[in-house]
């Protein structure tokens, strides 16, 4: 039940009238009224709730499909130490809104140590130990994260944490148009490149061909110069303890389990028929703010118009999958990297040319044979096709003689993060993809915060969605 008071505002340009559905087994819907209502209930629609409803005196509904907030956080619970392991997000950047947050909640942070694992590299058809393909030295990588640094820097304002400040279209530095393959070749940049896209994932099928823009994206300034000095954090207890407890908080104003039937927007304001298991609800607020990842898809209820349905889309949707697994035979304290034999002997920009990624990292507690899977393939595919792969790989191992003995592949938890992605062609650049969709913002009642619109972490995400705020509260005004 939602028991919080609202504010009483009828929507007087609303004149839709809604058809009930005539089902017998629906409860009789529940009007709600509020200022916002926010859509998707991970990183940037907890934090926009809180802040919202706490900070800005504005009444909220967050709407999220899963039965927990949290979005790509995901937290595994060892049931034999009865301790914690993060398989989705690990990490925060410290950019400030990050420390607000979590103190709101009482939640006390930690440097993020990544574990000390030692790396096996196999070739990833035959499962065979990738004998002639040699990392770049520690030497070699800093050289090149220097340099790397030295660039993203230049463009820091354009990129971080939004793209408000994105060139127009005659501006764009030709650095975001070029090919990077050619652009890491040009500035010696292939020795970062092992490191980039194992923190990022940047890439799946290929990062050669990716425009420069999309690693500028995927590890700008802010990233590098924490991850070169060591300052990334994580929540002492777990990733998910913020969400939790903004989930205590907020309470009757979030609608888990639930889903979006149909959405009716107009210029200043939108009514939203969700369903919860057997109940039903008519959401009238003023604005809608939507945060959860924006395609044809995810928005195929809200009535899209052409500018909007051009402007959305244009994302590539690959799939991306964590897991935790328990697989008895692989060593403790090893990272298993599935690469193409292209890499071989050092060609770093290759790491990615295979159509999908697989890296398992064992995760501890000591004993418990579990690893963490991350896996990203550049088509969409469904979830039992990725155990396949996850299990068929393992096999590979197996028969290559690379680990010793015969054992079972355990799936322990698994959770879905595919999401669509930036994959542009200078083209579309030059034609204002970033103008077309920042337009968005606002129009017809929705504002957007998220991963999509922002350098593409939690505490980016969270600094963008500020932004965002001030923008949508200047226009309920
Ligand atoms: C595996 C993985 C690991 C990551 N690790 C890190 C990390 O260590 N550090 C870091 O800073 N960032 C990390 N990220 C980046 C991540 O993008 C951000 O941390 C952050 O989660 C982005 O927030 P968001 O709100 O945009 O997306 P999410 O957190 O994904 O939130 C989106 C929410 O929308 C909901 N939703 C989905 N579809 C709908 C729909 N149709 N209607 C309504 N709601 C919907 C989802 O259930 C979800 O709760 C990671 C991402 C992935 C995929
Ligand atoms: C918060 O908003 C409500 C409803 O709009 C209003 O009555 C109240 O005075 C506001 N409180 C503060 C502290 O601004
Ligand atoms: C598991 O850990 C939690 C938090 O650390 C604790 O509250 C709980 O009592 C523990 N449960 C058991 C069965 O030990
Ligand atoms: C490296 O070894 C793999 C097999 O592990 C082989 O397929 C590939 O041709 C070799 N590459 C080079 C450059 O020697
Ligand atoms: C490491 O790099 C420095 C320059 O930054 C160079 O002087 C030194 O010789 C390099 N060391 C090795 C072992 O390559
Ligand atoms: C996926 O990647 C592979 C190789 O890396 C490439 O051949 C293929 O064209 C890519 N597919 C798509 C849909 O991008
Ligand atoms: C793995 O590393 C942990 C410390 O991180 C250590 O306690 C443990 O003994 C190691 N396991 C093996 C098999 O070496
Ligand atoms: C592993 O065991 C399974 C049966 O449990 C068997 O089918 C398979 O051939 C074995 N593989 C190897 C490499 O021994």
């Amino acid at each position: 039940m939602l028991g919080r008071t609202f504010s009483i505002f009828l929507l007087a340009c609303l004149q839709v009238i809604f058809a009930v559905p005539h089902d017998a087994s629906f409860s009789q819907s529940q009007v709600i009224e509020r200022d916002v209502a926010v859509i998707g209930g991970g990183a940037a629609g907890t934090f926009a709730s809180v802040r919202l409803r706490e900070d800005y005196n504005t009444s909220i509904v967050l709407i999220e499909p899963k039965s927990h907030l949290g979005g790509h956080v995901s937290t595994y619970l060892v049931p034999e130490t009865n301790t914690t392991l993060e398989y989705g997000v690990q990490s925060y950047v410290q950019n400030g809104p990050e420390a607000d947050f979590f103190a709101r909640f009482g939640v006390s942070t930690q440097p993020f140590a990544a574990r000390r694992l030692t790396p096996i590299n196999v070739e990833i058809t035959t499962g065979g130990l990738l004998k002639n393909y040699t990392t770049p030295s520690a030497n070699a990588t800093n050289e090149a994260f220097g340099r790397w640094l030295a660039i993203v820097s230049k463009y820091e304002s354009f990129l971080e944490p939004g793209y408000w400040d994105f060139p127009q279209p005659p501006n764009i530095p030709a650095d975001f148009l070029i090919p990077f393959e050619d652009f890491a070749k040009t500035h010696q940049l292939e020795a970062a490149v092992p490191r980039i896209i194992a923190i990022s994932g940047v890439g799946y099928g290929g990062i050669r061909d990716l425009l420069t823009l999309h690693i500028f994206q995927a590890f700008g300034a802010t990233l590098t110069r924490q991850v070169l000095e060591n300052r990334l954090l994580t929540q002492v207890g777990s990733n998910s303890l913020v969400y939790q407890r903004a989930l205590a908080l907020l309470s009757d104003d979030v609608l888990l389990s639930s889903t979006i039937q149909t959405v009716k927007r107009t210029e200043t304001g939108a009514e939203i028929l969700v369903t919860q298991g057997k109940k039903q609800y008519t959401i009238r607020a003023k604005r809608l703010l939507f945060t959860a990842p924006p395609s044809l898809t995810t928005l195929a209820q809200y009535g899209l118009d052409d500018k909007e349905t051009s402007a959305l889309s244009k994302w590539t949707i690959p799939a991306e999958f964590v897991a935790v697994v328990k697989i008895p035979c692989i060593p403790e304290n090893t990272s298993v990297s599935f690469l193409p034999s292209a890499a071989a002997p050092s060609n770093q920009l290759a790491l990615k040319d295979w159509p999908y990624s697989l890296r398992l990292d064992s995760t501890g507690p000591s004993g418990s044979n579990l690893f963490r899977i991350i896996f990203g393939s550049n088509t969409t595919l469904p979830a039992e096709e990725f155990k396949k792969i996850v299990t068929t790989s393992v096999h590979t191992l197996q028969e290559a003689g690379t680990i010793q003995g015969n054992c079972s592949v355990d799936f322990k938890a698994i959770s879905e993060h595919t999401r669509p992605q930036w994959k542009l062609t200078p083209q579309q650049l030059k034609d204002g993809f970033v103008q077309e969709l920042y337009a968005l913002q606002g129009y017809r009642a929705t504002w957007y915060t998220g991963y999509a619109w922002a350098a593409p972490y939690s505490s980016t995400v969270w600094a963008f969605t500020d932004d965002v705020l001030v923008r949508l509260l200047a226009d309920l005004k």
